[in-house]
């Protein structure tokens, strides 16, 4: 237990070693990465658990990196996490793997839709979903969450089904939500699944964050919820959130009607995709070896956010959505009537506290920003210190 804190308080320097979320901060921010904080994309400021480590390790023992096979060890880890971790039984031969969630999202759209099919998402959400469908050409139809009396997202399937024009195929659903961090109850899985059952529209359930979810939340995969949807469903899960591996770009698809396991298959072929040796290795050791890290990260990350919401509450005219899952904590700044450049200018040039703009994810998102909380405790407090003292002194 106490090796577990002790490494997530650790306070590693990420600066020039090609890191994303450091090393683009001047890019992006304008910010220093020697002075700013940066709670933007979503990787964790932790090391990745020991058998990760050992794997990586083993490989570069052996020093020889040839081709790798989606092999026994490999499905039977992840048919064994689903089983142990969300009590959902699949099939080892349902599992494909791709090179990541959103890798997984395109090839879903160019195997199942044509160009200029629409494609519905609820947003705010996850920008690559937006990103990708326009990018392929595929109609995007979003369709706006709405907040419910305690300020939680839900989706209005009412007014969902009132933008379709009938040359709708697809629908993306972000379960567990970011970057509202709701984990969506079975009720509401079910009403997704007649929705598209209706409409006719195949169901693509991203499940990244799947393995980070709160005490008294549970997270239900849609397959499980809804057993009756699989021929109009697939579902993505990866192990790069849950571990913060996400550099080696592997995802899990896992679809279970056979016919349209085929048709991605095609796909898969004919975009060349194959599997990364790096990342079945990467995958298997994690979900091998990582419970008992995991089952620490969870603490610690819950003890994260407690003090993020405690200290954003403090301030005036910010309201934090409560967190279900994720460890993107989604904070509504609209009460101030501070633009999108007013706050870049006041309080981000101020704090040097890079976080993600709400309008980056979509209609409903602006006026919000997203604060990843995922690091050592230390930092956190010290952002959050910037933080208020630049909203204070506007
Ligand atoms: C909902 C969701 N899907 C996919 C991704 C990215 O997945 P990948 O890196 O495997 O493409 C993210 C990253 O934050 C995400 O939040």
């Amino acid at each position: 237990m106490q090796k577990y804190s002790m490494q997530f308080d650790k306070i590693h320097n990420r600066i020039g070693t090609n890191s994303d979320k450091w090393d683009s901060l001047q890019s992006l921010y304008g910010l220093s990465p020697n002075e700013a904080i940066p709670m933007w994309v979503a990787d964790m400021d932790f090391e990745a658990p020991e058998a990760v480590t050992n794997c990586i390790r083993e490989m570069a023992e052996q020093g020889i990196y040839g081709y790798a096979r989606e092999d026994d060890t490999y499905r039977q880890a992840i048919v064994s996490w689903m089983q142990r971790r969300h009590q959902w039984q699949i099939q080892p031969d349902t599992v494909l793997s791709v090179h990541g969630i959103v890798n997984a999202i395109a090839l879903a759209i160019q195997a199942y839709t044509q160009p200029g099919d629409g494609i519905i998402i609820f947003s705010p959400v996850y920008h690559a979903f937006s990103r990708v469908i326009k990018a392929s050409q595929r109609s995007l139809v979003e369709s706006p969450l709405v907040k419910d009396s305690i300020g939680k997202y839900k989706m209005d399937l009412d007014a969902t089904a009132n933008l379709l024009t009938g040359n709708e195929k697809m629908l993306i659903l972000c379960s567990p939500h970011n970057p509202g961090g709701r984990v969506w109850s079975v009720q509401e899985l079910e009403q997704v699944a007649e929705f598209a059952e209706r409409h006719n529209l195949l169901i693509v359930s991203d499940e990244i964050h799947h393995d980070l979810v709160y005490d008294g939340y549970i997270h239900t995969p849609f397959e499980k919820a809804v057993p009756s949807a699989r021929p109009y469903l697939m579902t993505l899960t990866s192990t790069t959130k849950t571990f913060n591996i996400a550099g080696m770009h592997t995802g899990n698809v896992i679809i279970s009607d056979e016919k349209r396991r085929e048709k991605f298959k095609k796909t898969l072929q004919a975009l060349a995709i194959s599997p990364s040796s790096f990342g079945v290795a990467m995958t298997s050791a994690a979900y091998n070896g990582g419970d008992e890290w995991l089952d620490q990260l969870l603490i610690y990350l819950a003890q994260n956010y407690e003090l993020f919401n405690r200290r954003i509450h403090q301030i005036n005219g910010l309201i934090s959505m409560p967190l279900e899952s994720t460890y993107l904590c989604w904070v509504d700044y609209r009460s101030l009537n501070m633009s999108l450049s007013q706050y870049k200018q006041k309080i981000e040039s101020q704090s040097k506290v890079a976080a993600s703009y709400g309008d980056a994810f979509g209609t409903g998102g602006e006026g919000h920003l997203r604060f990843n909380i995922a690091m050592p405790r230390q930092l956190l407090d010290s952002a959050l210190d910037r933080v208020q003292t630049a909203f204070e002194s506007v």
